[in-house]
């Protein structure tokens, strides 16, 4: 039994995600603060199951139950692989750097950082006591590359989240484990973080005429059709090259 454990199946691209690996056949597990009901739907009508787990990311205490509890399950049983895409997100705050109150810098690298570096320690330590493979798959952003005015945090922790993809990648090498890890970057999305980022000001973010128009003139590809992309390339686990950087950019065109 394939394993996909996916953060952020409430909406957006985890969404998508999950019901794409669901109609493939693999069993899926979501973790989000709201439940996508859609997809328990989705599970039966395919004779796999979804389960879900109500976690606030911002919580380091939930993080660790909540992720110990899902490794102990799939790490406890007859599965042949494990996928763990570490894609929720927030890009929130947006605005200059010298606006961001403690809390919102603290909640902020909480979900976008520290959650994926504890779920990837919990996972591989259980993993690792098995022969199971395990794949950590972290969604990242061109705006781990760039400075963009008014992203300060966002930029800061995509970029440390493809360092410590690579290092993973890098460890689980030289450790000769089964184990990979891997970056995907899904470029422009029509998804609620754009709507989020098209209601910034201009002075918090510069860029937000470009935004607007990349809705406008119909730039921003649907969810799913990134996700068939992650989907496809990670349908036959032989062929992922660890540490490789899979851009949706590249793979579409
Ligand atoms: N959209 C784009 O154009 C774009 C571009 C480049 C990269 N990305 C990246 O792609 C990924 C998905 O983005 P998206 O556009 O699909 O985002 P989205 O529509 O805003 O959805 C975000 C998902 O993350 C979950 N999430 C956010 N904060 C959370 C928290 N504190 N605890 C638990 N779950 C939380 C949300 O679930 P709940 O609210 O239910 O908790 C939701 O399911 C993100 O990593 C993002 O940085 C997006």
């Amino acid at each position: 039994m394939i394993y996909v454990v996916i953060t952020g199946t409430s909406r957006g691209l985890g969404a998508s995600l999950a019901k794409l690996f669901l109609e493939k056949g693999f069993h899926v597990i979501g973790v989000a603060r709201n439940e996508n009901k859609a997809l328990v739907q989705i599970a039966q009508e395919q004779g796999v199951t979804y389960q879900h787990y109500t976690c606030h990311l911002g919580d380091t205490e939930q993080v660790d139950k909540v992720f110990s509890i899902i490794a102990n399950q799939l790490f406890n049983q007859q599965t042949s692989t494990v996928y763990f895409i570490h894609n929720a997100g927030t890009v929130n705050p947006i605005d200059t750097v010298d606006k961001h109150i403690p809390e919102a810098i603290n909640k902020h690298v909480h979900v976008n950082l520290i959650a994926p570096m504890i779920g990837s320690s919990i996972f591989l330590m259980a993993a690792n006591k098995t022969e199971i493979p395990l794949t950590n798959v972290y969604v990242t952003s061109g705006a781990a590359e760039r400075s963009v005015y008014g992203w300060g945090a966002y930029s800061a922790t995509k970029a440390g989240l493809n360092r410590y993809a690579s290092t993973v990648a890098l460890e689980q090498k030289e450790l000769g484990t089964p184990h990979k890890a891997i970056i995907f970057d899904p470029s422009i999305m029509d998804t609620d973080m754009q709507k989020e980022i098209r209601s910034s000001s201009e002075s918090s973010f510069q860029d937000v005429e470009k935004f607007k128009a990349y809705k406008r003139e119909n730039n921003l590809r649907s969810t799913d059709k990134v996700a068939q992309v992650l989907v496809d390339q990670l349908s036959n686990s032989s062929t992922i090259e660890n540490g490789k950087y899979y851009s949706v950019k590249n793979l579409l065109s």
